[in-house]
C-alpha cells in the first residue's frame, strides 16, 4: 500500500488556558496547512471564548481537514480563572477531563460511523500526561506538546538529580549557583528554578507531581516545543539526547505568519479569550518610534494593589512613555479592593495608555513600542523576541522564574527583575533599557529577531523541524 494512501488525522488536547490553547491553535493551523486532518478537542471555558472574541471559526473554516471538539474541565463557566485557582484547573483537567477523554476515545476509536479517517496518533499538552494512559489503552502513539521553553523543559526533567543532590528543596541562600541542571552549570541559581523548584518544603506535594508528569513526558513517542534552535540549541540537544524526536517548531506565531503570507493572502491569526480593546493601536500611532514600553502580566498573573502603585510611580518617574494592561481580574482581592485606583489612571494623563486586554501580537509589532515589562510567560517572550524588543522580566510563577534569567544571563536580551518590585528599582531599570542601555539590548534583540527570520524561512531550522514532524506523522499513519 502507498504510505501516503491513508490520510493522518491528529487529535490535538491543549491545556485550557490562554496561552497553551493559543500556541497549540497555531500547531493545528500549520498542520491543515500541511494536509493533516486535526480535531481539536477543546475545554467548554475556552472554546467559549474563542468564539467569542476570536477569529478562529471564520479562519479555520478555510480547512475541510479541522474541526473542533469539546469537553468538559469540570469547572463552571463563572469560575474565576487567574494564578490563584490555577490548581483548580489542575485538579478539573485530572478528575472530569480525564475519565471523559478515556470514554470518548475508547468510543470513537471503535465507532464505525464516523467519517473521518482512523486517528493516527494524540499531540497533548504535557500538563495533559493522563494521555499517555489514553493513548495506550487505543493504542495510538502519544505526542506531548510543551508550551514553555526548552529551558524550563529541562529543569524540571532534572528535579529527580536536582532532588537527590539536596540542592532541591531549597535550604541554603537561593543566590546559590546550581550544578545538577546539566547545561546550565554556573549561572542557574536556585531562585531561577520554575515553580515547585522553589519551595523549601520537602513535602510539599507539587515537587514529587512534577517529577511525575516530567518523567512521563520524556518516554512519549516524540515531542513538540514552542522555540527555536538559535535560541535554545544546547538545552535542546541535552533535551534530544533523552528524547531523540524533539521537534522545536518555533516561534510558532512566526512560523504560521510566514506560512500564511506565502500560502496565502490572510495573516490574522489571534486567538484570543478576551475582548481585544483596540484603542490602544491610534494611541500608539501618535507616539515617536520606539518610544513606548508595553506593561503586561498575561493572562493570569495577579498583583496587589501596592505592587500596582509601585509599578505605575516607577514607570511615571522614569519619563518614558507606557502602554499597560490591567486585566480587571488582575487584582488581589474582593470586589471593590479589586479597582484600579481612580488616581493612578487620572493620572496617566498623555503619557500612559491603560487597557483591560490588547491585542498583544499588534502592538508587540508596533513601530512605537521600544521595550516590554512582562511577567516572561514564554508567549510573551517569543512575541518579544520576534518583534526584537528587548524586555525587562518581573516573572510570576512556573517557568518564569528561568525565562527571565535566560532572557538577562543567556540572551542578553534584557534585564531580571525577579523578586523585587519598588519604585526605584522600576524606575532605573525602564531608565536603562529605554535610554542608558539601550543600544546593547537592541544589538542583542536584532540579532535574535533575524534568527528568528531566517529559522521559520525555507531551510530555516523550524521551517525544517516541523517537516520532520509532519513526515513522523505521515509515516505513523503509513
Ligand atoms: C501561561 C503561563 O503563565 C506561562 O508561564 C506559560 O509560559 C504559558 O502559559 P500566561 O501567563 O497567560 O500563560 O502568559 P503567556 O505565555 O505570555 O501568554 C499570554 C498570551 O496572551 C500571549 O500570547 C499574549 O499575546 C496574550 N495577551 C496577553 C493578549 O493577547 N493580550 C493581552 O493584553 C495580554
Amino acid at each position: 500500500m502507498d504510505q501516503r494512501s491513508v490520510s493522518p488525522h491528529v487529535l490535538i488536547l491543549p491545556f485550557p488556558i490562554q496561552g497553551n490553547v493559543n500556541s497549540m491553535l497555531k500547531l493545528a493551523e500549520l498542520l491543515c496547512l500541511a494536509g493533516i486532518q486535526v480535531t481539536f478537542l477543546n475545554c467548554h471555558y475556552p472554546h467559549h471564548c474563542l468564539l467569542s472574541y476570536s477569529n478562529v471559526q471564520a479562519r479555520f473554516s478555510r480547512y475541510p481537514g479541522f474541526r473542533f471538539e469539546t469537553i468538559s474541565d469540570g469547572l463552571p463557566m463563572e469560575h474565576p480563572r487567574t494564578a490563584e485557582q490555577f490548581l483548580d484547573i489542575v485538579d478539573g483537567v485530572k478528575t472530569t477531563t480525564a475519565p471523559l477523554f478515556m470514554e470518548m476515545m475508547i468510543s470513537w476509536c471503535r465507532s464505525t460511523s464516523d467519517t473521518r479517517p482512523p486517528l493516527t496518533c494524540i499531540i497533548a499538552d504535557e500538563l495533559m500526561t493522563f494521555a499517555t494512559d489514553v493513548a495506550n489503552e487505543v493504542g495510538l502513539p502519544i505526542v506531548f506538546f510543551c508550551a514553555i521553553s526548552a529551558c524550563s523543559f529541562w529543569a524540571y526533567c532534572s528535579f529527580p538529580q536536582l532532588i537527590e543532590a539536596g540542592e532541591v528543596p531549597i535550604t541554603g541562600d537561593d543566590m546559590d549557583r546550581l550544578v545538577s541542571v546539566p547545561g546550565m552549570e554556573g549561572f542557574l541559581r536556585r531562585r531561577d528554578l520554575p515553580g515547585s523548584g522553589r519551595v523549601n518544603d520537602a513535602a510539599y506535594p507539587g515537587l514529587q507531581n512534577i517529577v511525575k508528569i516530567f518523567q512521563q513526558v520524556q518516554r512519549a513517542h516524540a515531542l513538540v516545543i514552542n522555540t527555536f534552535d538559535d535560541l535554545e540549541g544546547p538545552v535542546l540537544s541535552q533535551i534530544r539526547d533523552h528524547c531523540p524526536r524533539t521537534y522545536a517548531v518555533g516561534p510558532l506565531h512566526a512560523h504560521l505568519k510566514s506560512k500564511l503570507a506565502s500560502e496565502t493572502s490572510t495573516s490574522q491569526s489571534s486567538n484570543s479569550f478576551r475582548k481585544e480593546d483596540k484603542s490602544c493601536i491610534p494611541w500608539l500611532d501618535r507616539q515617536p518610534p520606539k518610544s513606548v514600553i508595553y506593561v503586561s502580566f498575561g493572562s493570569l498573573a495577579i498583583i496587589t494593589k501596592d505592587e500596582l502603585r509601585e509599578l505605575w510611580h516607577g514607570l511615571v518617574n522614569s519619563g518614558s512613555r507606557f502602554l499597560w494592561v490591567i486585566r480587571p481580574d488582575a487584582l488581589v482581592g474582593k470586589d471593590e479592593e479589586r479597582q484600579t485606583p481612580a488616581e493612578l489612571l487620572e493620572g496617566t494623563n498623555d503619557r500612559g495608555c491603560v487597557v483591560g486586554w490588547a491585542p498583544q501580537e499588534e502592538v508587540m509589532q508596533h513601530p512605537a513600542v521600544g521595550g516590554f515589562l512582562t511577567h516572561s510567560g514564554w508567549n510573551s517572550t517569543l512575541e518579544s523576541i520576534v518583534a526584537g524588543v528587548p524586555m525587562i522580566c518581573w516573572p510570576y510563577f512556573a517557568d518564569q522564574q528561568i525565562n527571565s534569567r535566560f532572557v538577562s544571563h543567556v540572551w542578553k536580551l534584557g534585564m531580571d527583575m525577579k523578586d523585587t518590585c519598588d519604585r526605584v528599582t522600576v524606575e532605573k531599570m525602564v531608565r536603562d533599557l529605554m535610554e542608558e542601555k539601550r543600544a546593547e539590548f537592541m544589538k542583542a534583540a536584532d540579532t535574535m529577531a533575524t534568527s528568528v527570520k531566517k529559522s521559520v524561512s525555507e531551510g530555516g531550522s523550524s521551517y525544517c523541524n516541523l517537516g520532520s514532524l509532519i513526515e513522523e506523522i505521515r509515516l505513523l499513519s503509513a
